[in-house]
């Protein structure tokens, strides 16, 4: 092969990859829009906060027919507005938090897809946008609910809505709510008229109309039905006069039997008042609870409200979202789990190591010569395990840390050696206890053994058994899990992993290995719950592989194999592509380039026409995205 054609599969190679690249990292619009829909779930609130959350599940049964009304925030995660308004919106939903059985504080967060027609429907054309739904609100062509204008902070609202529900009474609504209205007669004497019989004491706070203290009171002591609460204002002269009143607001308890005592609350506040009133039951054995709320809420003006860090926030929706979909994806590998399996080794298993000599050193240059030949890294990537394995091969001692330094200076991002931050992908486990490095040691090693059966096998002479001893000797002499370690050293003696003859042998001999493990560990108290032991590969996953009577099917379970851990089905989620195609252009180390020496050059012809028209097709692609700095697991799920 001259050295034109060779040059020439380097770029069919890139452009494959590029296509793979776009494949698989870049989300078609509609996975992008799949996943903004799962991370956008529940907006800017959660079920921690005191307002009832809505979405197009609950929306319609909640406010059509309800015995409670409801007050409805219509809001965009992406607002700043909404985002600023959110802490003084959970404020009030905490600061009426006893008025619930009436009145309900509600959200429902219109950039989710699957909410975004309900907002459309009630016509909410801002956000954030208010609405009131009265009790027992029926569907109808115009019924899109009262809109109600935001007051600035906490306090401001709670009045707006206390205007709401006095203008509902007014109207003759509202009837679950407690009489709100004010008290106009010009004497005591009608206090009692439509109060329960057993009532005996009638509580009356006199304001200005400018206050709000007396609807407060009466909304949050309303659930207690064994004395009344009622205000009037202070321009009803005659009653302020036959109550001796000369400053307000004031706090009165009139008796059945029209007897009357001024209260003297310490504060003219709704808390106080409250505490008051709870103090003079207290010898008629009547019951006011303490407020329980919480003293955290926002009191400020919803303006001033810091913008939460949205980034933090979508980043969690994000790892969730990315772990469904690395779920849904079944048995594939991850670039990022490979390199980070690689660099827990040298790392955490190697470098920990004080001095390596002997039989520790040769089963480090076993394992650091597979790893040259064979894991899929980019240029760099190759020379940093080239100079690893050149080093540890001239020392006849080698110290843990010196390992540890080249790995260290291995990582910074000008060298390129990893193209993945150090993260789990498919090993990350439903808690940090479970899966990760072990998980990542296994499809290590798995991929190795299946890639060095795809590179290796025609090659006269080679040893089948390469990977298999070199693995032996890792986890022999630097596997931290010791019991894993003495398990895997016996299953080698029992299941005569120095018979293997063949490649493909050698595959099916660590599949085997490790299925017996996941049958040990199965219902063990290590296994993750999100991700039961089974037997590999699932009946789901690949029917053909059992045979009728259960059994494997060798050659298909192969077969499986094989694809599950080629090369081509490595993902790159997460990962920079562009550092793995430096491999491509340069030098490039056995492994690899093997692989073309056994295309046949009678494809050169089709490969180099496919590879113009792609490359051609790309730069024009490239060009007009431009060309992203860098993937990393947080730019994959489109912001917004
Ligand atoms: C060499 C070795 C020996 C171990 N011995 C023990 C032990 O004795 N006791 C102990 O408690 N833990 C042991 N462990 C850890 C244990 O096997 C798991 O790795 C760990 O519990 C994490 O489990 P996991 O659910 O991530 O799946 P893992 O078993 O780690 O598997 C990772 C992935 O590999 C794939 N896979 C599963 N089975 C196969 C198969 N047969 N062939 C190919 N691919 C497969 C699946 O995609 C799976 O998700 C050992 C690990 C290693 C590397
Ligand atoms: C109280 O007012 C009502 C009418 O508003 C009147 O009929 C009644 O006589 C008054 N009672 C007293 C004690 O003044
Ligand atoms: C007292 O004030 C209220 C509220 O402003 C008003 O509606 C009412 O008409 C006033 N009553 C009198 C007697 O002035």
């Amino acid at each position: 092969m001259s050295i034109n054609t060779h040059n020439l599969f380097f770029m069919v190679l890139v452009s494959l990859t590029l296509v793979n690249f776009s494949n698989n990292a870049a989300l078609s619009i509609f996975e992008q829009k799949k996943y903004k829909r799962s991370a956008d779930g529940g907006g800017l609130y959660s079920s921690k906060d005191d307002v009832e959350i809505l979405t197009v599940e609950n929306f319609k049964n909640e406010i059509y027919g309800n015995e409670r009304a409801w007050l409805v925030e219509f809001y965009n995660s992406w607002c700043g507005f909404c985002q600023r308004f959110a802490p003084s919106w959970k404020a009030l939903a905490t600061d009426v938090k006893d008025w619930q059985d009436v009145i309900a504080i509600g959200v429902i967060d219109c950039s989710n897809d699957d909410n975004y027609p309900i907002c459309r429907d009630f016509e909410v054309m801002a956000y954030p946008t208010l609405r009131y739904f009265h009790e027992n609100y029926k569907e109808g062509p115009k019924n899109f609910g009262m809109k109600v204008y935001a007051g600035s902070d906490v306090n401001e609202h709670r009045q707006k809505l206390i205007q709401v529900i006095v203008n509902e009474q007014i109207e003759g609504r509202g009837k679950m709510y407690p009489n709100l209205l004010p008290y106009t007669y010009d004497n005591k004497s009608k206090l009692f008229e439509s109060v329960p019989e057993k009532v005996e004491y009638v509580f009356l706070i006199i304001q200005e109309p400018s206050q709000f203290l007396g609807h407060e009171v009466i909304m949050d002591l309303h659930k207690i039905k064994d004395f009344v609460v009622r205000y009037a204002y202070n321009n009803n002269t005659e009653l302020v006069k036959s109550l001796n009143i000369n400053k307000f607001p004031a706090l009165y308890v009139i008796g059945r039997d029209n007897t009357f005592q001024a209260l003297n609350s310490i504060t003219d506040n709704r808390e106080s008042y409250k505490a008051t009133i709870r103090t003079f039951l207290i010898p008629k054995h009547i019951n006011v609870p303490l407020d329980d709320k919480n003293n955290k809420m926002y009191t400020g003006k919803w303006a001033d409200a810091p913008v939460p860090d949205m980034t933090a926030f979508m980043q969690e929706r994000e790892r969730e979202a990315l772990k469904e979909k690395v779920k849904k994806m079944g048995d594939v590998i991850f670039q990022m789990d490979l390199e980070t399996a690689l660099r827990y080794s040298l790392k955490h298993e190697i470098a920990s190591v004080k001095e390596i000599t002997g039989e520790k050193l040769e089963a480090l240059k076993a394992y650091l010569n597979i790893l040259v030949k064979y894991f899929p890294f980019g240029k760099y990537g190759q020379s940093f395990l080239v100079e690893l394995r050149d080093y540890v091969s001239s020392e006849a001692v080698v110290k843990g840390t010196e390992i540890g330094k080249m790995l260290q200076d291995a990582e910074k991002e000008d060298r390129q050696v990893f193209s993945s931050p150090q993260q789990w992908l498919a090993c990350k486990g439903s808690s940090p206890t479970y899966r990760g490095y072990p998980c990542g040691l296994w499809k290590m090693f798995h991929y190795l053994t299946i890639n060095a059966a795809d590179s290796s096998a025609r090659l006269k002479g080679s040893n089948p058994k390469i990977v298999l001893e070199a693995m032996h000797g890792y986890i022999k002499n630097f596997f931290g899990c010791a019991d894993c370690s003495q398990h895997f050293q016996e299953m080698a003696k029992l299941r005569e992993m120095d018979k293997v003859a063949s490649w493909d042998d050698s595959i099916l001999w660590l599949w085997k290995a490790h299925n017996e493990v996941n049958k040990r560990l199965a219902g063990d108290a290590t296994e993750d719950p999100e991700y039961p032991k089974v037997q590999f590969p699932s009946k789901e996953k690949c029917r053909q592989c059992y045979n009728p009577d259960n059994s494997w099917n060798n050659q298909e379970v192969l077969r499986y194999l094989k694809q599950v851990y080629s090369s081509i089905n490595v993902r790159y989620i997460g990962s920079d592509t562009r550092i793995l195609h430096l491999g491509l252009d340069g030098s490039f180390s056995a492994g690899s380039s093997t692989m073309f020496k056994t295309i046949d050059t009678s494809m050169c012809f089709i490969l180099y026409v496919a590879s113009f028209l792609l490359i051609i097709t790309l730069i024009r692609m490239f060009l007009k995205r431009g060309y992203r700095k860098k993937m990393y697991v947080h730019d994959l799920l489109g912001k917004v």
